[in-house]
């Protein structure tokens, strides 16, 4: 498959995926929704922004960080020259959990295969997690406080860079200056995560070439000699 059609099915793919979210009835979720919110932005971006789940302006509208938290998003991403349309924006749940409760398990691992989907679809080179939740999808175990603001590398390979999530900083003072010091290292971040996948796409070539089973090789003696052969029969 040559580059030109990649995005295109990309793209193709994120809508089969959005379709199948928004008539998506496979947790409790579904039953209390309003619109179920896929996710949007660029499918030719480089980066994927995972937030928890949507609030109740994006239940309403079907569309990501579109209320408080949202606003506050547009202005982290202002400050490095980047803007909505420069990314894409998703949830771990797709479906608003009631009164913006957390997420419960079960419905987290329903919905994670839209996910998967999304991140092949788009196959982003680094994903900012937005919170505990999205955080915990990406590196298991890790603590927000502790890993915040630079870049990691997932147990799948993926680079990933993780951030507080917008909404705390709403109730949370302090956490303001932290999302945007953050968020200052994240144009940074990208560059080293394409570096890195760029070494590694290289390493396999070189890896590929040498175990070539059938290298190309010019004609040798013993070949003239069976074509002499084969022309004197
Ligand atoms: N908070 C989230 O985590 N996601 C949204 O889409 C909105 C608010
Ligand atoms: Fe389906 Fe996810 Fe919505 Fe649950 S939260 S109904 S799994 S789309």
């Amino acid at each position: 498959m040559d580059d030109a059609s990649e995005p295109l099915s990309g793209a193709t793919a994120m809508a089969q995926i959005a379709d199948q979210v928004r008539g998506c009835v496979l947790c409790p979720l579904a039953a209390t929704r309003t619109l179920a919110v896929p996710g949007e932005g660029n499918l030719l971006s480089d980066v994927l922004l995972v937030g928890e789940g949507p609030g109740a302006r994006e239940d309403r509208t079907g569309r990501p960080f579109v209320g408080p938290a949202g606003e506050l998003l547009g202005e982290l991403l202002a400050a490095i020259g980047w803007s909505r349309e420069d990314v894409f924006i998703t949830n771990v749940v797709k479906c608003r959990p009631p009164g913006n409760r957390d997420p419960e398990p079960e419905e987290k691992s329903a919905c994670a295969p839209y996910l998967e989907a999304q991140e092949r679809a788009l196959d982003p080179a680094v994903v900012v997690t937005l919170g505990r939740h999205s955080l915990q999808r990406y590196l298991p175990g890790a603590r927000i406080g502790a890993v915040h603001g630079r870049l990691r590398r997932s147990f799948g390979g993926q680079h990933v860079f993780p951030m507080y999530h917008p909404a705390a900083a709403l109730h949370q003072a302090s956490l303001r200056e932290t999302l945007f010091r953050d968020v200052r290292g994240l144009p940074a971040a990208l560059l080293d995560a394409r570096r890195a996948l760029d070494d590694e796409r290289a390493a396999s070539i070189q890896v590929e070439a040498a175990v070539d089973p059938e290298p190309i090789r010019d004609a040798t003696a013993d070949d003239t000699e069976q074509m002499t052969l084969f022309q004197e029969h």
